[in-house]
């Protein structure tokens, strides 16, 4: 297929990419690189540009013809999105309206979009399936929880078919050793472990020890970023036959602490990590862990990395010997 992906140059994009090369689609990324990495573009064309600029976009779609667009492009940080919500509605959703612009007017084009746990809110059962009531607590949730609502709409309205894909916490790299997790400021638990084990500076920020949970730090759902990718692989075939908006929810089922990842992550480096518990980050729930059943049904998806610590050491790897 034809395949245009936005934010091919950010962290989980890239990954996409190589991923839909091996498999023999084209690819056109189309990215600002306000927050990814001209390097990180190696399987494709890059298309520099804004994915709020409705010219850009047209004379991209006209040259590239895309059968489908998976649409990675987005500001993506929770506490970021409390304090400046207008720039996340302004690139989140206006972004996401001018590209599905332009992708209702090609037809047959199909549309995979990013969308994330932050949509539910504060969990009401131990494992989130897509049955749980969406009602987000930030405006990065309450964004992508519009694009959700946008797509359920277009299914009816212009036969747009559609899968929303809800990521728990991407974590881990290529095995190639190519690209990696490379955000600036990282904001991620695992790569912040890393980085901080290999520059033995400052030591790792622990934010809250006062939720409800055994430790009483944050629990998270580690998927790994190639398992996520593969699932859009599958998802691209699903759209084939399928119509409609559909929505799966991408985790392992199982939660790990703060702690927990702390204590992984030094037994896959082989040394000790030091740690300060700072004040709760606002717009954080305690606990987000998936119920992926839907997506092993209905894709067939099977995660290759179901285990923290394989997760863990492919990023140790790449953060050990990063490129860029
Ligand atoms: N990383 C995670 O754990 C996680 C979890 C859930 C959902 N997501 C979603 O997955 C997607 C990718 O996340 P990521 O971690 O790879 O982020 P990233 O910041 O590494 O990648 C985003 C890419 O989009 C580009 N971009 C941003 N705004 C743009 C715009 N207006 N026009 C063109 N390009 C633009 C950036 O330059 C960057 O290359 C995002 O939509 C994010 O909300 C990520």
């Amino acid at each position: 297929m034809r395949l245009v992906v936005t934010g091919g140059a950010g962290y989980i994009g890239s990954h996409m990419c190589k991923l839909l090369s091996e498999a023999g689609h084209q690819v056109c990324v189309v990215d600002n690189l306000s927050t990814g990495h001209r390097e990180a573009v190696q399987w494709g064309e890059l298309e520099v540009g804004d994915i709020r600029d409705a010219d850009f976009l047209r004379s991209v779609f006209g040259r590239f013809s895309p059968e489908g667009v998976l649409h990675f492009a987005a500001k993506s940080q929770v506490a970021e999105s409390v304090q400046e919500p207008a720039d996340y509605y302004d690139n989140n959703v206006v972004g996401a309206l001018t590209l599905l612009d332009q992708v209702r007017r090609q037809a047959g084009c199909v549309f995979v979009f990013s969308s994330t746990a932050a949509v539910f809110g504060v969990p009401q059962t131990e494992l989130i399936d897509e049955q749980h009531p969406r009602n987000p607590i930030n405006a990065y949730g309450a964004t992508k929880l519009a694009i959700e609502r946008v797509l359920e709409n277009y299914a009816i309205a212009y036969g747009l078919r559609s899968i929303s894909f809800r990521y728990f916490n991407a974590a881990g790299a290529d095995p190639s050793g190519l690209i990696g997790e490379a955000h600036e400021p990282e904001t991620h638990l695992v790569p912040k472990i890393l980085m901080s084990a290999l520059t033995q500076g400052e030591p790792m920020r622990v934010f809250g020890e006062d939720c409800d949970t055994p430790d009483g730090t944050c629990v998270r759902d580690y998927v790994h970023v190639n398992d996520l990718g593969l699932a859009h692989l599958k998802g691209l075939e699903f759209l084939q036959k399928a119509e409609g908006a559909h929505f799966y929810n991408l985790g392992n089922g199982a939660g790990f602490s703060v702690m927990e990842i702390l204590a992984a992550s030094e037994a896959v480096i082989g040394r000790a990590i030091a740690r300060e518990i700072c004040a709760r980050r606002a717009g954080d729930p305690a606990r987000l862990v998936a119920d992926a059943t839907r997506a092993r049904k209905d894709l067939g998806w099977v995660p290759s990395y179901p285990n923290i610590a394989g997760i863990i050491g492919s990023a140790w790897a790449w953060h050990s010997q990063r490129r860029f």
